[in-house]
């Protein structure tokens, strides 16, 4: 099978990574991808927004499987480009792209389909913010409708800054605090059928010990041995099947990876928000301990075939992600800081070196963006894992380097479960 990834980051590098890894894969190509993939696949310089240039590649390449991983291009509607000119696409249609596309759109279509979530409002008059913020009290949580990369929520027990936010906004979504540790859950779908991946746990705050601003994640683990066994089970029940269900008979069905971002609350899992595409650095422990074919999944969910392919299925043992990110991240990042070591780090056994956020310079390989690497390791179990990520993680060195020191550190993670003490 010859599949071809689109996007350049983390995400899109462990998802050619594992692609590269199944026998039934014969050829990987990227667009435009990063200087870690083309370590092992063929990169192509196309605009991974440009829907057209995308599918007329894919064509050219006589790709079988293309994986769209952002969800810039997903919301553009560069799925729908591929679909059309006959190849395989994972990755969701511009309309059903809209659960992670529109807050209020995701919101409306839980309600409809009665999945467990924080009650909201939407609003889009500074009275009507006002008036939803004193219905749920503090904290606050103030999501701005649009795709905002990141930066769309504030979640803050002071009502002035709340307010602020939404009048920075145009439509906002109000809601109500959910408490309890966050949780990823990755489901493939196929419009019709689901088969979610092991759960995995994201550290979202740039410092240690969960303080400081959020971040896109700065590490990550899976499998989370302290959550309920039958979570996956349960997600997939009041979760991704009813969400599947519901945009089936809206006409937009969902095919693609549904990311459902969960805190487990005292009263149960409640969904925070869905993407609609994989999550990084989260999926990265995932996709390491994946035993079945990557690409038998995904071309499976791309043409309609979930229900004929077997459940994924795990290895034992743990997978730890700590990610390097560059001078002056999240507010803004260092780009061309030589980096040194990665080579070490990667030839390091059960080590994969995934880049974020590189380029190469002349013969350097150089920081070009706020993350820049993830250092991913397996192991016996998490606290082996984590050793050997941080043994490995200690032989790369750039100007300005942060990372954190206790990613996996405390596997119940409810340090930065949606805790406000420390924001
Ligand atoms: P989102 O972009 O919706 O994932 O929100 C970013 C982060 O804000 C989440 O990872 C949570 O830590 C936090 N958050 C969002 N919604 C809520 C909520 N209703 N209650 C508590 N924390 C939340
Ligand atoms: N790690 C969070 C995200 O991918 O959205």
């Amino acid at each position: 099978m010859k599949t071809l990834v689109i996007g350049t980051g983390g995400r899109e590098h462990a998802l050619a990574l594992a692609l590269s890894r199944d026998p039934g894969v014969s050829e990987v190509h990227a667009a435009p991808g990063n200087p870690g993939i083309g370590a092992f696949a063929t990169l192509h310089d196309v605009d991974p927004m440009d829907g057209t240039a995308v599918a007329a590649l894919a064509v050219d390449l006589g790709a079988d499987l293309v994986v769209v991983g952002p969800e810039a291009p997903l919301v553009a509607g560069v799925a729908d480009a591929v679909r059309e000119a006959g190849i395989a696409v994972f990755g969701p249609s511009r309309a059903a792209a809209q659960l992670e596309g529109s807050k209020a759109f995701s919101k409306e279509v839980m309600a409809a389909a009665g999945v467990p979530t924080a009650g909201s409002h939407t609003c889009t008059t500074p009275e009507e913010v006002a008036a939803a913020l004193d219905e749920f009290g503090p904290p606050y949580v103030v999501k701005d409708d649009a795709l905002a990369a990141g930066k769309g929520v504030v979640v803050t027990l002071d009502r002035a800054e709340a307010l602020a936010h939404a009048a920075g906004c145009g439509r906002v979504v109000v809601e109500e605090f959910l408490d309890g540790p966050e949780v990823s859950l990755f489901a493939v779908c196929d419009g019709v059928t689901t088969r979610p991946l092991q759960p995995a746990q994201d550290f979202k705050r740039i410092f240690d010990g969960g303080r400081g601003p959020n971040t896109g994640g700065m590490g990550s683990y899976s499998p989370l041995t302290w959550a309920p066994a039958d979570l996956a089970t349960t997600v997939v029940e009041t979760v991704v099947q009813p969400t599947l269900d519901e945009m089936a008979r809206r006409g937009a069905p969902f095919v693609g990876c549904l990311y459902v971002g969960l805190a487990l609350t005292a009263a149960g899992p409640r969904v925070i928000e869905f993407n609609c595409r994989f999550g990084d650095p989260d999926v990265q422990p995932v996709l390491a301990l994946l035993e079945s074919p990557l690409g038998a999944l995904l071309h499976a969910a791309a043409e309609g075939r979930l229900a004929d392919v077997e459940a994924p299925r795990f290895r034992d043992g743990a997978s730890v992600t700590v990610v390097l990110a560059s001078a002056g991240y999240p507010e803004s990042s260092s780009k061309g800081d030589v980096i040194t070591g990665v080579g070490r780090a990667n030839g390091v056994n059960d080590v994969d070196v995934i880049h974020a956020g590189t380029a190469l310079d002349g013969d350097d390989l150089v920081t070009a963006g706020g993350r820049v690497l993830a250092v991913r390791a397996v192991g016996y179990d998490v606290a082996d894992a984590r050793a050997r990520a941080y043994a490995a993680a200690d032989l790369i060195s750039f100007e300005g380097l942060q990372r954190r020191a206790d990613i996996a550190a405390e596997p119940l993670g409810v340090v930065e479960g949606a805790s406000l003490k420390d924001s």
